[in-house]
């Protein structure tokens, strides 16, 4: 008898929701469950916590009894979307590998995992391997924007001196949890204290992009220097989710460069706030010069539930371990039977 392929979502807010979604209109995907820690979600079917309209007849299970269960429904993926950290999902990871599943995973750090957690790493890689599966961090950014994407348009470039890129989004587009972890609607002080006592995060990936870029291209990054100041609104501005007075946080202007033999190489600049144009453009100094711009931008929040989804079977054809962009077949949208890779690994 034919199988699909089974999947496991863990975390089902905004962006694992997307992902149920995206999912239960793939060929040959089996979606058996969820798991998440909201006890608004507990308890009730995955369809319906992912707003799909109807139910997908499996349950949101808690995070605490999620050692036992995925070791009994014995997944091939778990999608991980609940937190940014690595450390913070490191027992998720562990969890989902031990019981044989490969892991595909939102978690920004975890996009290049090697730059903060070096320890994690080898521990995530060991184990990976030990189980036969793989495991990679991915998304719109890291995973596409600043890294992915510029790396993929050097293919035609027969040197390369600098890079360049500038994201810039309409913030009002995004997610409340986007919205909130970018301050809109703080004081510049209380934007401040927050980000100082990790309240908020804003965007967090301008190394690990940098470093995966770099990666990518055979470039040893010797440094690498971000930030990341408040943008101050100027007249009343409003969003779905907040109201923001004049000289309120509106968004943010954040930046990445990464230096190599102490000159820039990569220059990574995100400008994501309020009433913000959607662009996304790249800059590749070299032999020859090009400049790429997406004039729409790339929709954050879609984009990276679908790159989630699109590399699903890039990563199964990896050889095991913790995987980055680097190690898959170049990704695209993948339009094909996922039973195919159902028991293949
Ligand atoms: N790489 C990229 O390009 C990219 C793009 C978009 C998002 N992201 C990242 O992807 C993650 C998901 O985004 P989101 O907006 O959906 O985040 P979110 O709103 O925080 O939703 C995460 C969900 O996971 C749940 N959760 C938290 N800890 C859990 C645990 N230990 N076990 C099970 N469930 C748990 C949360 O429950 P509670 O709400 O009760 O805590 C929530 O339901 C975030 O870290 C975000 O930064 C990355």
């Amino acid at each position: 008898m034919s199988e699909g392929l089974k999947i496991v979502v863990y975390g089902v807010g905004p962006i694992g929701s997307l992902i149920v979604k995206l999912l239960s209109s793939r060929k040959g995907v089996e979606l058996i469950g969820g798991i998440d820690v909201d006890p608004s979600k507990v308890g009730e079917d995955l369809g319906v916590v992912a707003g799909l309209g109807r139910s997908l007849g499996v349950k949101v299970i808690h995070d605490s009894i999620s050692w036992n269960y995925l070791k009994s429904v014995k997944p091939d993926v778990v999608i991980i979307s609940t937190g940014t950290y690595l450390d913070r999902i490191y027992p998720q990871i562990v969890r989902a590998v031990s019981a044989g599943a490969n892991v595909v995973s939102t978690s920004e750090t975890l996009a290049y995992p090697w730059y903060r957690y070096p320890e994690l790493s080898l521990l995530i890689d060991e184990l990976a391997r030990k189980n036969s599966v793989r495991v990679i961090g991915t998304g719109v950014n890291p995973g596409f924007v600043f890294d992915a994407l510029p790396a993929f348009l050097t293919s035609v470039s027969a040197e390369v001196y600098r890079i360049h890129v500038v994201r810039s989004l309409d913030a009002s587009k995004r997610r409340y949890s986007f919205q909130k972890k970018y301050g809109i609607s703080l004081t510049p002080e209380e934007f401040m204290l927050k980000m100082s006592a990790g309240e908020i995060t804003a965007h967090v990936g301008y190394a690990e992009s940098i470093m995966l870029l770099g990666c990518i291209l055979g470039v040893s990054i010797d440094s690498v220097e971000e930030g990341q100041e408040p943008i101050i609104a100027e007249k009343p501005m409003e969003t779905q989710y907040f109201k923001i007075e004049p000289g309120r946080v509106s968004g943010i202007h954040g930046w990445g460069v990464g230096y190599v033999n102490g000159r820039e190489f990569v220059r990574l600049d995100l400008l994501a706030s309020v009433g913000r144009e959607d662009y996304d453009e790249v800059l590749i100094e070299g032999n020859p010069t090009t400049r790429w711009r997406c004039e729409t931008g790339t929709p954050g929040d879609i984009a990276t539930a679908s790159m989630v989804v699109n590399v699903i079977p890039r990563v199964l054809q990896a050889p095991p371990g913790l995987l980055t962009m680097k190690d898959i077949i170049l990704p695209s949208v993948f339009l094909g039977d996922y039973g195919w890779y159902a028991g293949k690994t």
